[in-house]
């Protein structure tokens, strides 16, 4: 697949606080609004691959403030750097770069990270 960017959500649906993921190929990435600056990390702990934002558990009981929770075992991520912030997860996430095109906002399929 060709790296390219991809619709998330408009910018009204992510608004401020909100997140969403999608599926691009069999990469499952979530996208954060946090108060009007956006990012991307690939949905997948990197302590054992748990799905995290595309768990099926709300996104209130995951994500408190700018931290991502594992619903697995707990391990935390810092949503603007992918950064383990706690154990059992020690590598970051992988990043994707976010903008916004005609009320879209979009990711980049190939992650920076
Ligand atoms: S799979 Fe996420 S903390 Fe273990």
């Amino acid at each position: 697949m060709t790296p390219d960017w991809i619709d998330v959500a408009t910018v009204d649906e992510l608004g401020p606080g909100k997140s969403h993921f999608i599926e691009v190929g069999d990469v499952t990435i979530a996208v954060f609004n946090l108060d009007g600056e956006y990012f991307a990390l690939e949905d997948a702990c990197t302590h054992d691959g748990s799905r995290m934002l595309s768990c099926g558990v709300e996104a209130k009981f995951l994500v408190h403030g700018e931290r991502l929770m594992c619903p697995r075992h707990g391990a935390q991520f810092c949503i603007r750097t992918g950064t383990a912030l706690s154990r059992p997860a020690t590598g970051a996430l992988a990043r994707f770069a976010v903008r916004v095109e005609s009320d879209q906002v979009q990711v980049y399929s190939e992650s920076q990270t």
